[in-house]
């Protein structure tokens, strides 16, 4: 891994506007000068997300998760800090080796960076090790492996491309690994090699068909492995062994060829639901395919296709379990904004796309893909299914069904015209149709709730205490940009004044900073790596006291004084009690006198 110069760090922030990154995530709504959404960090249905253009800060009321366009990054993608930097960084086209240097000498966790290093780099080479396996295997004739390959109609340009290998036992994998240099909790932290309880180490992939599954920056993440020929038949060895979840991969973050996909222009992305899928329409010149691997689509999948293209097409297997899976994806991709249709092949005796394409050929496919129905379609093929619309009840339920579909489309147009459609088509009149629909929309709207960014406000103050917030003022003076009111602070506060640890984390921070820095020229907040610290950086930002800056100044030095007077106050309580000189006595009760003065002034 390259180390950066932090100044990598400024770059990417004023280069990636954190309104328009999270919205590649969240729909975001503007209000006031904040914008609003739901949080992706917690379940809501009002909106308590709030990014701030200004300040180039975001901040959940509702969960305190919160941070700058960095922070936001690390969280959703799962990825630490210098990833979410690279992929910034690459997202604004930012030169990353202008920043290399070759020390770097900020806190980072660097056992984790490396492991994860060591992790990728094990997964390239058991990757090639595999691969190599197979491209010896195919030079041999008559083996079950090479027939199987033949069978599925792998060539060996598709083969080279997609690093399709074969992981045989005749040369432990193991021993490659180590021999190449790592330790054995690297090797095992991978999750290719599994331990038994002799302390055996053997391939989790042992004799099966190996695909390498890519990130979109084309690392070999992780492995899937399928048996071949008469073992498929035995029920008790699984079709496909799959990497487990590591460090580096993440199966609902993930889609299979996404790597390949991304290189072209896209219009839509089709994605499907297996290896042999995917690559079998990669091979026929769908370049936009992609495959989920057989899972339910996730919210992280439905974000990464956002960030390449608006148009999805399903193209998942076309038996029941297939159209319960297209289903359940439906709803995560329209939620994300996409325009979302399904694939329909015009074929019965094929399952899915790897299928067909070898049975009836490109040309008829991209026939059924041009022909690819709406969602709303769809869902109302799937309801007509199982129902016969001869019998009356059979068509009320039909109905209502039909009209909570409709209902959930937003516009006006589309929607009429699927009601003049379905009524044509089950020989229905439109009128109920449309009355059903309307009822839910009435619905629906009533759950739209206004942003109400006061009772947000009431909300936060709520959740912190009184005196963190005196405490955090102290801060929000420090990031005030006015320098005479930080001088006056710093001559006054000193940091074990501050009680609340993290706000006195913050407040040495900074101080810390000004050795090196002029703190009204930098961002405070990108300097910061430890995700507590931003947390509660960010809250103190969101706290508005331009135009306050005075009068909470001198709120602040007020109630330290008064603060430091009750301490003495209790101090000399304390001493009265004890077995004192009548002097002594004299001298603290004189004293004891004036702060009681002093307190009653202060008040
Ligand atoms: N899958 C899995 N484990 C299994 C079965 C399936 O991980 N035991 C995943 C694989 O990613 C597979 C996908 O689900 O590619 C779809 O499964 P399926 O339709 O059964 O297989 P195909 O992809 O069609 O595989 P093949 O054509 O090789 O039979
Ligand atoms: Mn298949």
């Amino acid at each position: 891994m390259a180390y950066y110069s932090g100044d990598l760090i400024e770059e990417v922030i004023s280069q990636n506007d954190i309104v328009e990154v999270i919205s590649e995530y969240v729909v975001l709504k503007k209000s006031g000068r904040n914008y609003m959404g739901l949080c992706p960090f917690h379940r809501e249905k009002t909106p308590s997300f709030c990014v701030s253009m200004d300040k180039q800060i975001f901040k959940c009321f509702g969960c305190s998760e919160g941070g700058n366009v960095i922070s936001f990054i690390m969280k959703i993608e799962n990825i630490d800090f210098w990833d979410a930097v690279e992929m910034l960084a690459e997202r604004a086209n930012i030169d990353t080796s202008r920043f290399e240097v070759k020390t770097y000498n900020d806190k980072i966790d660097t056992h984790k960076k490396d492991l994860k290093d060591a992790i990728f780099n094990i997964n390239r080479d058991a990757g090639l090790f595999y691969h190599n396996n197979l491209i010896e295997l195919l030079k041999e004739d008559n083996n079950p492996v090479k027939e199987y390959i033949i069978k599925r109609k792998l060539d060996i340009k598709t083969i080279n491309k997609f690093g399709i290998g074969y992981a045989t036992g005749k040369v432990p994998l193991y021993d490659h690994l180590i021999k190449l240099g790592y330790t054995k909790e690297e090797i095992l932290a991978s999750g290719i090699i599994i331990e038994n309880g002799n302390g055996k180490m053997y391939d989790r992939f042992y004799s099966r068909i190996i695909f390498p599954i890519f990130d979109i920056r084309d690392r070999t993440i992780a492995f899937g492995g399928r048996a071949f020929s008469s073992k498929v038949l035995d029920k008790t060895i699984p079709k496909y062994v799959n990497s487990p979840e590591n460090d580096i991969y993440h199966k609902g973050k993930t889609l299979y060829l996404m790597n390949f996909a991304k290189r072209e222009k896209l219009d839509n992305i089709i994605i499907v639901e297996g290896y042999m899928d995917a690559i079998a329409l990669q091979k026929f010149g769908f370049k936009n395919a992609v495959a989920s691997l057989g899972t339910a689509l996730t919210e992280n999948q439905a974000r990464l296709i956002k960030k390449y293209t608006d148009k999805v097409i399903i193209g998942y297997d076309q038996d029941g379990a297939g159209q319960a899976a297209t289903m359940r994806g439906l709803d995560i991709l329209v939620n994300h904004g996409l325009n979302v249709k399904v694939l329909k092949l015009d074929h019965d005796d094929v399952k899915d796309p790897d299928e067909y394409l070898n049975k009836y050929g490109a040309e008829r496919l991209k026939k059924c893909i041009d022909n690819a129905i709406s969602l709303v379609e769809f869902k109302v093929s799937i309801l007509e299914k199982d129902l016969d619309l001869e019998n009356f009840d059979s068509k009320v339920k039909f109905l209502t069904g039909v009209s909570n579909i409709l209902s959930k489309i937003d516009n006006n147009i589309e929607r009429d015209m699927y009601i003049d459609k379905i009524s044509k088509k089950y020989g229905m009149s439109p009128g109920p149709i449309l009355k059903e629909v309307e009822k839910g929309m009435t619905k629906k709207n009533n759950n739209d709730v206004a942003i109400d960014m006061q009772s947000l406000n009431k909300k936060m103050h709520l959740i912190t205490n009184v005196r963190k917030r005196q405490e955090q003022y102290i801060v929000a003076l420090m990031l005030s940009k006015k320098p005479p009111i930080q001088q006056e602070i710093i001559k006054n506060i000193k940091s074990s004044d501050i009680d609340n640890e993290d706000v006195r984390k913050i407040y040495d921070f900074i101080l810390s900073l000004m050795d090196n820095y002029d703190i009204n020229k930098i961002d405070v907040l990108s300097k910061i790596q430890d995700e507590d610290m931003i947390k509660e950086i960010t809250d103190i930002m969101y706290i508005d006291i331009s135009g306050y800056e005075e009068k909470l100044l001198q709120d602040v030095l007020k109630n330290k004084k008064k603060e430091k007077l009750y301490a003495r106050r209790d101090e000399i309580l304390k001493r009265l009690d004890e077995n004192i000189s009548k002097d002594e006595s004299e001298i603290i009760k004189y004293e004891l006198n004036q702060i009681i003065i002093e307190l009653s002034k202060l008040k």
